[in-house]
């Protein structure tokens, strides 16, 4: 099944958009702050509005590249953030051909359909080198089973393994500060893997 974000932007139907970034972004932002000053290239993959992007580039000191499949998606990015020097790309993840030392993800692998939710370990495995991260405020959501989406939940134990096969875990914990309606235990989970 083929999702149309494009659709959705067009509606004004987006409940993911809160005009901010995620709350938790800014610990992670001080917590790992090495990881993303020394990342010399920067992906936020399924970047919607950009609130996040643009609040990493203001820390980090390589490039930040905020990518999405939605047009709707990407002008309101960079009509949202004139001054920002994101990059704002129009693509699919999964035709992405550079390489990243940082991706960072906050609910694009929960907007990918089960189907290709190994095409998206495979696609982030393949952009970033050894050494490098994926960092996540991931949504595992219960609430949502995981062929009923978006978003596509997946169980927290399942999550922990999913990426373990080309990544190593080093750093997680539930949010302490999060969007109003997403608050609770086992929703959602900051993770930082290190590229194997
Ligand atoms: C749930 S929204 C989240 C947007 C943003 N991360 C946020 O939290 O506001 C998921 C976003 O992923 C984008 N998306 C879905 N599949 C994608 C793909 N294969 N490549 C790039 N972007 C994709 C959608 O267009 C949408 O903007």
């Amino acid at each position: 099944m083929t999702f149309n974000w494009s659709a959705k932007y067009q509606a004004g139907e987006t409940p993911w958009e809160k005009g901010a970034a995620h709350p938790e972004l800014s610990f992670l932002l001080s917590k790992h702050v090495d990881l993303f000053k020394n990342a010399r290239r920067i992906l936020v993959p399924g970047c919607g509005f950009g609130h996040d992007a643009y609040a990493i580039s203001e820390v980090a000191e390589g490039d930040v590249v905020g990518l999405d499949i939605a047009p709707e998606a990407i002008q309101g990015a960079s009509s949202l953030h004139p001054q920002s020097s994101v990059e704002w790309r129009l693509g699919d993840l999964f035709a992405e051909d550079e390489s990243f030392d940082l991706i960072f993800e906050h609910t694009c692998f929960c907007a990918i359909p089960l189907e290709c939710r190994l095409d998206y370990r495979r696609t982030v495995s393949r952009l970033i080198p050894s050494g490098g991260y994926l960092v996540g405020i991931f949504f595992p959501n219960p609430d949502h089973e995981a062929d009923q989406g978006p978003p596509f939940g997946i169980e927290m134990a399942e999550l922990r393994r999913f990426f373990e096969e080309d990544f190593e875990l080093q750093w997680s914990r539930e949010p302490q500060q999060t969007f109003e309606g997403r608050e609770g235990v086992g929703r959602e989970l900051a993770m930082v893997w290190c590229r194997k």
